[in-house]
This record gives C-alpha cells, sequence and structure tokens, in this order.
C-alpha cells in the first residue's frame, strides 16, 4: 500500500544563508531551503517578501553560506526573525561579515564556505519572486579543507527535511558518483 499526499515535496533541500547590504549599507541574513544550484555557474532562490528579496532588487549581489551544525542555532534564528522587525538581528544571531571582495555582499565569518553571486535575473512568477545568480567567487576556510577540496565531514552542513520540517547532518560517502554504477555495466 502506497500512502497518497496531495501535495508533493522534494527533501532534503540545502540550507542556505542569505546575505546581503540594505541601501545604507545595514547587514541582513535569512535561511533559504528553496535554493539550488542550476548549472555549473548559477543557483536559483524562491522568495517570499522579505527585507533581503528588497536589498537582492537594489544591490544586485548576493552571498550564501552553507548552514552548519555547529552554528544551528544562529542558522534558524535568522530564518524565523526579520531585519524589518528587530533591528539588531544580526548582532542577536551572533554573526559578523567581512565584505566580499568579488560582489557587493557581506560574508558571513562564522559560515567557513560562501558562494559569491551577482543577481542575472529576477521575476515575479506564480506569486513568488525567482532570484537567479550568477556565481562569480566560493571561499571556504581552510579549517573545512582536505588536499584543497571542501570537506563535508569537517563543514557539517545541515539538510532541510521538509518532511518533518527538521534539519539533518549529512551522512557517509556511499559511493562514487559516475562510477558505483559501473559495476552494472
Ligand atoms: C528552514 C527555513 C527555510 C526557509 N527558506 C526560505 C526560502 O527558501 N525562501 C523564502 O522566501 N523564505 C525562506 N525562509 C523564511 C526566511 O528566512 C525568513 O522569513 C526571514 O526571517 C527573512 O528575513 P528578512 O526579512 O530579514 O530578510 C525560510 C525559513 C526557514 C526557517
Amino acid at each position: 500500500m502506497r500512502k497518497e499526499f496531495e501535495k508533493g515535496f522534494l527533501t532534503p533541500q540545502p540550507v542556505f544563508i542569505v546575505a546581503t547590504y540594505d541601501e545604507k549599507g545595514n547587514v541582513d541574513a535569512m535561511n533559504a531551503a528553496w535554493c539550488g544550484q542550476v548549472g555549473l555557474n548559477q543557483l536559483s532562490i524562491s522568495l517570499s517578501p522579505h527585507t533581503t528579496t528588497e536589498n537582492l532588487k537594489n544591490q544586485k549581489a548576493f552571498t550564501v553560506s552553507f548552514a552548519t551544525k555547529p552554528q544551528i542555532e544562529a542558522c534558524d534564528y535568522v530564518g524565523i526573525v526579520s531585519l524589518s522587525k528587530v533591528k539588531n538581528k544580526m548582532e542577536k544571531s551572533g554573526f559578523t561579515v567581512t565584505k566580499s571582495g568579488k560582489v557587493n555582499a557581506p560574508i558571513i565569518d562564522q559560515l567557513p564556505v560562501a558562494i559569491e553571486c551577482k543577481v542575472l535575473s529576477i521575476t515575479e512568477e506564480y506569486g513568488e519572486t525567482r532570484v537567479v545568480g550568477e556565481i562569480v567567487g566560493m571561499s571556504a576556510d581552510e579549517s573545512v579543507l582536505t588536499n584543497g577540496k571542501v570537506d563535508l565531514d569537517k563543514l557539517q552542513p545541515v539538510m532541510f527535511d521538509s518532511s518533518i520540517l527538521c534539519y539533518r547532518e549529512i551522512g557517509a560517502n556511499v559511493g562514487g558518483a559516475w562510477n558505483v554504477g559501473k559495476k552494472l555495466m
């Protein structure tokens, strides 16, 4: 027997912390799980009306950092509180930032991997704002690298489980991509 659902969902989803400046240079960050990579050099985010959404329209630049287990409380906090209501949101989150050298957007110091993006397009479709960003840079703290590559065991990124609304750890490496299936050839 299979249970039928009225609405479908994809899970797990990535958890990105989108960081932006407003027109006065104030920093904001929000949690975005409705976000994904498109091709090699772009990513797309589905947005409701938020301070971040306005910032993206105005600044045309943003960073996304992978949410991590060590920073799980701050990552969730920026997803439940708006800068429009809590003026010291960033201070309360405990996140500090350094300006990206590539785009006019902040990088969150406490999150070791950040992707820097320029806004390519913003469209209002199906009741949402869809932002496509061009990935123009990425940086990772050396503490999460092994042989020069991002090591997820060290980074400890979290995924969003949209079935029961929680964050989950990533598990073990269970097989090489474009590789383990060769056994069936
Ligand atoms: C797990 C999680 C995922 C979220 N994903 C999104 C998302 O993909 N798009 C969106 O518009 N809002 C998303 N939100 C809501 C925003 O992060 C939240 O409304 C935030 O407070 C907006 O902050 P701001 O108004 O300061 O920009 C998510 C929240 C959580 C907790």
